[in-house]
């Protein structure tokens, strides 16, 4: 057997802001897939399989917001951290670690690769002066976006440095006119200082990252062809050096030998990925090198946001493979959340945070399942829009799995003490009519599910939830056919003749088995639901290699309680209000 060693992560979220719908399209995501490939390679069988991810903690923004909020970065990093954790666990994001990049850690690793990139012969390091705006008040260097100052085009006052709210124009900060501080007003000035690069620019970093990411396999179609463009053609050089270095005050970790500058929040940020890892390695005396080292034979994939390609598959691989550690199998990137067709807009009430969807009492697997549904491995926009997300969730999820759970359980407790009936083999063949000689020893409903396991698991390892889903929800349809055509209702009224006592009990015990077989294919991404259903069931929790098995003869499942309610349309208006 192919034993598969593999590390996920998915990006990790600022310190300083709350989670939203919009974030929890990668975190869904990334969880859907950690959750199928831990069902399908179990730990029992050797393969290991770790999610790790990280509060991003470093960088003026967070600086400036525990200040304002009168407390330290260090108090500020950690009340976040607990939101953040109780919010993801809120949507059964299942990490094993959850980690910060303000760690022993991650500090370690930053220092090791900045040092060894140092060290090359000649350095991938490099320094020179930088002008750049500076808050006299403050007594800080300010990024881009605290720069206001009236637009260099139509004169509009108060516009931010980059582009103009009034006219549309786009521009430098340093195009600005009569430019100031939007922390503390101050008129800005102009001030230099020494900073540190990383060479990206060096033909050592240019043509490697020619061939990872046009010629090698680690990305989508679409980052190739992002990478395309900003790689230019052949012969011509568009990467620009990086500047990796900020100056105190800074909360983030100082450079090696360097006092007062301190390493950009970009930097450090990805090494969170190894940091965060590293973490769990010494709580589970996991072996770091043999993921990390080059030439490595596990797998690692990062899931991220189309935003931060750049750094993803640009600045990150550089960096490892320029430091001697390995570069990522795979970056996986996905589009960003529209609602309802838009950007999601405060003013609108679509600026929706994953607390308030969860404190109007909403499934955290409904939005779950709907994701699923939107999901195509693509670096596409995902639009939320509620009617649909209404009618998809009452209508596949309430209507037609739990539904066939609902019908089924009854007949099975009220006449057949619970039990499960043999059916398997000849019993189905005579008592039902089957139109189709039974295969495998399973009758020919059981058999067509079993059938398109394999093109849903591949939809799933492909990230294609949404194409995994049409074809589980047309197996659940058929399910649902299945019943209506045996009209176990109408047997039901004939109970004391044998023949259609055996056949309501057939019926029954194989809908039910036909119901854990969806229950299994839908288990990555509801898994409360599967839990609930599993002990409905009365099974152990299923692993995807449980497909191949059957509710034997006699085996007792329990009676039927509520599994999933239906979407209240007066719930989302109470979220949206509330996010007004
Ligand atoms: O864009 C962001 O939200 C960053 N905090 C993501 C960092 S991902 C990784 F590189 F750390
Ligand atoms: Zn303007």
């Amino acid at each position: 057997m192919n034993i598969r060693k593999i590390l996920v992560t998915s990006a990790l979220p600022y310190a300083n802001g709350s989670i939203h719908l919009g974030h929890l399209v990668e975190y869904i995501q990334t969880d859907i897939w950690v959750r199928f490939q831990k069902m399908c390679l179990p730990k029992e069988d050797g393969h290991e399989i770790y999610f790790v991810c990280a509060d991003d903690t470093h960088g003026t923004p967070i600086m400036l917001r525990a200040e304002k909020e009168g407390i330290t970065p260090e108090a500020l990093i950690e009340r976040v951290h607990n939101e953040h954790l109780r919010d993801f666990t809120g949507f059964h994001i299942e990490f094993d670690n959850y980690y910060t990049t303000h760690s022993p850690e991650t500090r370690q690793y930053s220092e090791d690769i900045y040092t060894k990139l140092k060290t090359k012969d000649p350095s991938l390091i490099t320094t020179h002066s930088v002008e750049q705006f500076y808050d006299p008040v403050k007594n800080i260097f300010l990024p881009d976006r605290f720069i206001k100052g009236e637009c260099p085009k139509c004169s509009a006052k108060d516009q931010y440095g980059d582009n103009c709210e009034i006219c549309g124009a786009a521009y430098a900060p340093t195009d600005l006119r009569n430019p100031y501080s939007a922390v503390s007003s101050a008129a800005l000035v102009r001030k230099t200082s020494e900073h540190f690069f990383f060479k990206l620019s060096d033909n050592r970093c240019v043509s490697f990252l020619r061939k990872w990411t046009l010629e090698e396999n680690h990305l989508q179609t679409e980052a190739a062809n992002k990478m395309r463009e900003w790689l230019g053609e052949e012969e011509e050089n568009k990467l620009f050096d990086w500047d990796i270095s900020r100056d105190a005050p800074y909360f983030g970790f100082e450079i090696p030998d360097a006092p007062g500058k301190y390493f950009y929040v970009w930097l450090d940020a990805p090494i969170g990925y190894m940091g965060s890892f590293k973490n769990l390695c010494n709580q589970h005396n996991i072996n770091f090198n043999e993921f990390w080292n080059k030439n490595s034979a596990t797998e690692l994939y990062h899931f991220i946001g189309k935003d931060i390609l750049y750094f993803h598959a640009l600045f990150w691989p550089a960096m490892l493979e320029n430091s001697g550690y390995r570069t990522p199998t795979q970056i996986f990137s996905h589009g960003f959340l529209t609602i309802n067709g838009e950007k999601m807009s405060k003013s609108r009430g679509t600026f929706i945070t994953a607390e308030n969807y969860l404190k109007q009492g909403l499934n955290p697997e409904w939005l779950r399942y709907y994701y699923a549904a939107k999901l195509n491995g693509t670096m596409e926009d995902v639009d939320l829009s509620f009617d649909d997300f209404i009618t998809r969730v009452n209508s596949d999820l309430v209507g037609k799995y739990v539904n066939i759970a609902s019908r089924a359980a009854g007949f099975l407790v009220k006449y057949f003490h619970s039990q499960i009936a043999d059916i398997s083999g000849q019993t189905c063949k005579s008592f039902l009519q089957e139109p189709e000689p039974i295969r495998d020893g399973k009758t020919r409903l059981v058999h067509e599910l079993l059938e398109n396991a394999a093109i849903i698991r591949t939809h799933m390892e492909n990230r294609r939830y949404n194409l995994a889903i049409s074809e589980i929800m047309a197996l659940t349809g058929k399910v649902n056919e299945y019943w209506d055509q045996q009209k176990p209702w109408d047997k039901a009224k004939q109970i004391d003749e044998i023949q259609l006592e055996l056949a309501l009990h057939l019926v029954s015990s194989i809908t039910i088995e036909c119901f854990r077989i969806l229950t299994i294919f839908l288990k990555p991404i509801l898994p409360m639901l599967a839990q609930k259903a599993e002990s409905f069931l009365n099974v152990e929790p299923m692993q995807w290699e449980d497909l191949w098995k059957t509710l034997p003869q006699g085996h007792k499942i329990k009676s039927y309680e509520h599994l999933m309610v239906r979407v209240d349309r007066k719930k989302i208006d109470a979220m949206i209000k509330a996010s007004k």
